[in-house]
């Protein structure tokens, strides 16, 4: 079996900075109030009509295998994290591949839809692959263009003013001889009982089967779309819904439990971890983590008070910029850990 490294890492965010003052002009919220309950103070956006998530990946992934020291031809499979695809169909792992300009190599792309999880997922497929030898250059990246589909309007406020755009890229090679990086663990997990507690649900083709049929204006003849409606679109069904406090509650017990499952199955306590790098949900949410593992302050990553909750990209963004700041050096031993929609969550050990 091979071991599995991550050779390169890469991210972007798009240039155009919103600060929560920006949102306060558009809703009623208010600097204060964002920066108590999620610690975030900004964030970025696309550009419209200019940038879309294949487009952010794109540039996130060139510079990932730049920093591989390959060259976009040498990728032999890739895994794209989203929750904010460019399309409802093809995903966007066939875009990538497009704008990256290496279609002739007709290598497959593999779209992965688990949102905050996505990258976490991702990396353990790819780690699959890698060890059974089956692929050498493996391209894993999470992007988001969340706000080409929030609500900023004061009834959307709790979900939009969370979220923000960005991209991560790695590459995943196998391991040289004495190498000291290599992804040690991955541990996924799911619970699709809350399914609906942080969905974006329509457009869908769910036909109201679990149970919000009412909602939805349906017309009895069968030959209509039920896709879309437009009831969902007077009644302003077309956004994300979140139960915040649930997800909250239910986030601080799943961080801390896939974290420790990690160690356990390395044989590693928390004080040997150089960096734990959580998936950018809410500062509360990695504080509350922190506290409950007993990390120090320079033991967990946090970002989100510029970028917001990036979902997919979260992770990969935070890697890399740990990696740029000198946060983390290779053979250090980094734990990845994440949790979201679905419900699903997981994590990753790692020897960076
Ligand atoms: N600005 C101002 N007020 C807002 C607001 C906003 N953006 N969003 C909601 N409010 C209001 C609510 O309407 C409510 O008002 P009311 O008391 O008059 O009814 C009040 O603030 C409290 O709302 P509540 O939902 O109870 O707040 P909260 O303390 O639970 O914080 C979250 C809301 C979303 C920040 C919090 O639940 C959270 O972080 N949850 C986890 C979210 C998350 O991590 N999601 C991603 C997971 S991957």
């Amino acid at each position: 079996m091979n071991r599995t490294k991550i050779k390169g890492v890469g991210h972007y965010v798009p240039e155009r900075v919103v600060k929560n003052t920006d949102l306060e002009k558009v809703m009623d919220t208010s600097d204060e109030w964002i920066v108590e309950r999620t610690g975030i103070h900004e964030r970025r956006f696309g550009a419209r009509f200019e940038e879309s998530t294949t487009m952010l990946a794109k540039k996130a992934s060139e510079k990932a295998i730049a920093d591989a020291g390959c060259q976009p031809s040498d990728i032999d499979f890739i895994i794209f994290a989203t929750l904010s695809p460019d399309y409802f169909f093809p995903g966007c792992g066939v875009l990538l591949q497009r704008e990256l300009g290496i279609c002739e190599t007709e290598i497959g792309a593999l779209d992965v839809r688990n949102q905050c999880s996505g990258f976490v997922y991702g990396l353990s497929v790819a780690d699959q692959f890698i060890k059974t030898g089956h692929y050498k250059n493996i391209l894993l990246v999470g992007a988001e263009m969340h706000s080409m589909g929030l609500d900023f309007t004061t009834r959307g406020r709790d979900v939009s003013v969370i979220f923000g755009d960005g991209a991560g890229a790695v590459v995943l090679q196998p391991a040289d001889k004495g190498d000291s990086s290599e992804i040690l663990s991955s541990h996924l997990h799911a619970d699709g009982r809350h399914a609906e507690e942080l969905a974006f649900i329509n457009p869908g083709c769910h036909g109201g089967v679990h149970g919000n049929k009412d909602k939805q204006g349906y017309s009895d003849n069968e030959w209509d779309s039920i896709f879309v409606t437009q009831k969902m679109l007077d009644d302003h069904l077309l956004f994300p819904y979140m139960n915040g406090q649930f997800v909250f509650k239910t986030a601080v017990k799943k961080f801390p439990e896939v974290i420790t499952k990690a160690l356990k199955s390395a044989g590693k306590s928390p004080d040997e971890l150089k960096l734990v790098i959580p998936h950018q949900a809410n500062l509360r949410i990695s504080q509350f983590v922190q506290k409950l593992l007993r990390l120090r302050d320079d033991q967990v990553y946090s970002n989100i008070q510029k970028y917001g909750n990036t979902t997919a990209a979260s992770i990969p963004i935070a890697l890399s910029e740990a990696v740029e700041q000198g946060v983390v050096q290779r053979g250090d031993l980094v734990c990845l850990a994440a949790f979201g929609s679905g419900f699903t969550w997981g994590s990753v050990l790692l020897h960076w």
